[in-house]
């Protein structure tokens, strides 16, 4: 059967742009920045986004286009022993997904809240204690289910579902045309009239202004990184699978320029929507900045509604700023599933709509454990080890294969180069082979010490360990099915 191709270019970019840009720029970019050393975060953020980031997207794109395949098959092309990188990504993802759509549940929920502000004025007591109904649980004490949470997932499922059965191009395409200039719209109107909130410019000064004793700690520089990948949707699967529905001979350089600098921008700008209301809210409440700074989750659930609260018109702004949340998390939702979606089609040759139905069907299932008492725990630690053990490490051995074992890099520049708008230097070599290799080792090496030694908050980190432990060995046995050179 022929493979399904974007309808056109802008299409595409539009449909990676949508993937990149996710809750990992409005939720996640603010508090990472503010955590680790604001504006001097900006100096690993930017290095890795120049070594890692741009060239990591060309390299992602090029295979996926010359190999037309979904992770395991691109990677089972490449080298019939490596297809289990490709389940093992495609499992990060499969991880990934049926959290992160919790994360947008709760979106949902807010936005519907939005209107009246019906959170209350304790917005913290209303997140953890009456929304999450959090008590004594943990992540191996879920609780119950709460059908609130799991009714606002389940209508996050079910625009996923009708984009991804949609197909390529009638599903995905049109969804990521109308999400993206809706949500470009949102965010420019919403910068627009918190920038001239009193207090705003100290928000943002407070997120620019440099720790530099920050830039000595190995763990920014694993934030920065961690950060890159994630915001990206490089090294589990995604692009791989969205590449994979370029037309032979379209450029690659340009559009992972685009993509990637389009994302960032955007984080940027999110940061600086963020920060604006946290200055105002510092401002009205008379307080330091650092009292009404909460990280982590709380920053977008807790936080803001406190701030959206104090807001002139709060009925628009907070209806606006949620639904962007919304629109932002459901584009790249769209785009992790797909990465799993693909990968069955293409192993099992089943058809998109079969597909998709299990494979969403058993996402749904699996994703209540995160809409219990518990799930905000549950998610925590999930997303702690898909991000900086499940992402880190798919990438350090997808780049050490391709720099390394099989010494590609040169050709890829090659194959870029003769396709693409502009032509990329040697530099894209030296970051590939050296740059992020080594930093990508370093990185994982010191997160597994410190996960051995000093382990992730309060949990027992058995979850984790088991988790990872049990996508390598998927992988594995999938593999181990692959008669050498059958999917070649
Ligand atoms: N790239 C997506 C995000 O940043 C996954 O949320």
């Amino acid at each position: 059967m022929k493979r399904e191709q974007w309808g056109s270019r802008a299409g595409f970019i539009l449909a990676a742009v949508g993937s990149a840009i996710g809750l990992g720029n409005i939720w996640r970019f603010p508090y990472m920045a503010y955590d680790n050393g604001g504006g001097a975060f900006f100096i690993p953020y930017l290095f890795a986004m120049i070594t890692a980031g741009i060239p990591f997207m060309i390299l992602e794109f090029s295979m996926g286009q010359k190999y037309r395949g979904s992770a395991p098959r691109t990677l089972a092309k490449i080298h019939s022993k490596f297809e289990w990188l490709g389940w093992f990504q495609v499992g990060v993802a499969a991880v990934i997904a049926v959290y992160y759509v919790a994360v947008i549940g709760w979106a949902i929920s807010y936005f519907s809240m939005s209107f009246d502000q019906s959170w209350g004025s304790d917005t913290n007591a209303f997140f953890f204690k009456k929304y999450l109904a959090l008590g004594d649980n943990s992540p191996t004490n879920l609780g119950s289910i709460q059908w609130k949470i799991a009714a606002a997932m389940g209508i996050a499922w079910a625009i996923t579902y009708a984009a991804i059965v949609g197909g390529v191009k009638s599903g995905i395409e049109r969804a990521s045309k109308i999400m993206m200039p809706i949500l470009f719209i949102m965010v420019v109107l919403l910068i627009a009239r918190m920038v001239f909130l009193p207090g705003a410019l100290n928000g943002i000064n407070y997120m620019f202004e440099p720790d530099f004793s920050k830039i000595w700690d190995v763990k920014v520089w694993a934030a920065a990184y961690g950060q890159i990948f994630f915001t990206l949707s490089i090294g589990f699967a995604i692009m791989l699978a969205y590449s994979s529905y370029l037309p032979e001979k379209s450029d690659i350089t340009n559009n992972a320029f685009m993509t990637v600098l389009i994302n960032c921008g955007f984080s940027i700008l999110a940061g600086i929507m963020i920060f604006s209301v946290l200055g105002y809210m510092a401002f009205e409440q008379g307080k330091p900045l650092t009292d009404v700074v909460s990280a982590g989750v709380g920053l977008a659930f807790v936080t803001l509604p406190a701030a959206i609260n104090l807001l002139p018109a709060p009925y628009i702004l907070g209806p606006l700023f949620f639904f962007a949340l919304v629109v932002a998390g459901l584009s790249s939702h769209i785009s992790i599933m797909e990465a799993v979606t693909s990968a069955i089609m293409d192993k099992l040759n089943w058809s998109r709509k079969k597909a998709a139905t299990i494979v969403i069907g058993t996402g749904v299932i699996v994703s209540m454990a995160f809409a219990t008492n518990g799930g905000l725990l549950l998610l925590d630690l999930v997303d702690h080890f898909a991000n900086n053990v499940g992402i880190m490490a798919g990438g350090l051995v997808e780049i050490v294969l391709m720099a390394w074992l099989l010494n590609r890099v040169a050709d890829v520049r090659q194959y870029a180069n003769d396709i693409s708008d502009f032509s990329i230097g040697t530099w894209f070599i030296v970051c590939l082979k050296f740059i992020t290799p080594i930093m990508l080792a370093i990185i994982l090496a010191t997160k597994l010490h410190t996960l051995f030694t000093e382990g992730y908050g309060d949990y027992n980190l058995t979850l984790g360990w088991a988790m990872i432990a049990t996508l390598f060995i998927i992988g594995v046995l999938v593999n181990a099915t692959n008669k050498q050179g059958e999917s070649l």
